[in-house]
């Protein structure tokens, strides 16, 4: 492969990605409260003390009916603090002093019953008490049965904070202690880990908002059938991994595939192209940078068919319309994040990826070309990222790495057009 014009940068003169280093040294008051999910807690403050952070673990009351006090002393090396009324430490007002100590308060789990005290401002216990006096980034990970999750109490509630700023990581969805399925499982020790890291913030994209497309598209046929693509949403996803580990509050909109989505990164699982244009633009409206990633396709059926398409007649004619351009509409919004999308071609790189560029408004393309183990469903990929006033190759490499430094060309190109 060959990749023909001037290359105006090196790879040496992009920065490298950094990721848990963030953590070390920093003070987490992880909040405890009493749900089944207490006893992941242990986990994660095992996961934030391996990274160098310092814990102190605050449990509400009844927590210790969920977990003992013992098993996070032990992981954290702190004796664990419970009560409001302490005269150990109360004489010097020691909730002000932890309230002080902390950069960050993750209250991991959050019942309802607790965030329902947060944001009516209760100080009823040391650990309401403490979020109340401290002035470091709140975060909260919800863990309940889901209909008390979806009661317009909790709703409310959790509206109320996220107004106030307060971080809301989760619920997850899936089956609950009780037996039911649905949301308000707490997220996972590593994706928080993730997520505190990223909200901890000396990420290039830390404060940006990011939306990633990425996977396939389906146009359905009939019931069973669809026109679709060869896209794994490998690429996707490691831009999406790479942009949360950098601090960006990541919204991934992706076709059908079959991957875990990344820590510390939203998704939005969609279908058709129509579906990717709605979830992307109506995500984007507040984005700093769209990554147009995803391998949609430029048509779909007319229409289609209600019942399974019978086997009848030797040819068979499908009626296709055209589907709208997500990148384009993004790029055409009137307050527009930063735009890059992609091209896949099987020649004259960059001779395409320019016309895109042009074509479609973008502010940067990353071409790779497909076949011979790059692209489409592979582990490799290669890039050839090109903006208005210069170029940059990014030699065949896993994409996990490539998307690294995507994601580094990518800040120093917004940061090049924000002090224009
Ligand atoms: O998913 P993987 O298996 O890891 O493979 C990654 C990939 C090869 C799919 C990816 O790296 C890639 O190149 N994606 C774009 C694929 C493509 O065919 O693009 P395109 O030339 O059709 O479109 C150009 C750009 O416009 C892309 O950013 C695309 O997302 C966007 N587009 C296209 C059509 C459309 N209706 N809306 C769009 O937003």
């Amino acid at each position: 492969m060959t990749w023909s014009g001037e290359c105006k940068y090196t790879w040496a003169m992009v920065s490298q990605v950094s990721t848990h280093y963030r953590l070390r040294g920093r003070n987490i008051l992880l909040g405890i409260t009493a749900g089944v999910a207490a006893y992941k807690a242990a986990e994660l403050a095992r996961l934030l003390v391996k990274v160098g952070a310092q814990v102190q673990a605050v449990m509400t009351p009844s927590a210790s009916e969920f977990i003992g006090p013992m098993t996070l002393q032990a992981v954290t090396g702190r004796p664990v603090r419970q009560a409001l009324f302490d005269s150990q430490h109360e004489a010097a007002m020691g909730h002000i002093e932890l309230a002080r100590w902390a950069d960050l308060v993750l209250i991991a789990p959050a019942t309802a019953d607790f965030l329902a005290r947060l944001a009516a401002g209760m100080a009823d216990d040391l650990l309401a008490t403490l979020c109340l006096a401290s002035e470091a980034p709140l975060a909260v990970a919800p863990a309940m049965n889901e209909k008390m999750w979806r009661h317009p109490a909790t709703q409310a509630n959790m509206a109320t904070l996220a107004a106030r700023g307060v971080m809301l990581w989760g619920p997850a969805e899936g089956e609950q202690a009780c037996g039911d399925t649905g949301p308000g499982r707490m997220l996972e020790p590593a994706e928080l880990l993730q997520r505190a890291v990223s909200a901890m913030g000396g990420g290039r994209f830390a404060g940006r908002r990011a939306v990633i497309t990425a996977g396939p598209t389906r146009e359905p046929l009939d019931p069973v059938r669809f026109l679709g693509n060869r896209s794994s949403g490998r690429m996707g996803y490691a831009i999406a991994g790479s942009l949360a580990r950098e601090g960006a509050e990541v919204t991934l909109v992706s076709g059908p595939v079959a991957l875990e989505c990344p820590p510390g990164v939203e998704r939005i699982s969609v279908e058709t192209a129509m579906e990717m244009h709605t979830a992307a633009l109506t995500a984007a409206k507040s984005a700093d940078l769209f990554v147009a990633c995803a391998a949609v396709a430029d048509y779909r059926p007319r229409g289609a068919a209600d019942h399974k398409i019978k086997k009848g007649a030797e040819t068979l004619q499908v009626d296709l319309v055209k589907n709208p351009d997500i990148l384009r509409d993004v790029a055409a919004l009137p307050d527009r994040p930063f735009c890059v999308g992609f091209a896949a071609e099987t020649e004259r790189l960059r001779e395409h990826a320019s016309g895109k560029l042009r074509d479609k408004g973008a502010d940067m393309i990353a071409a790779n070309p497909v076949g011979e183990g790059l692209g489409f469903e592979s582990d490799d990929n290669a890039l050839l990222v090109i903006w208005k006033e210069g170029s940059l190759e990014l030699p065949r490499q896993r994409k996990g790495r490539l998307a690294e430094q995507l994601v580094s060309v990518i800040a120093e190109r917004m940061d090049a057009q924000a002090t224009a």
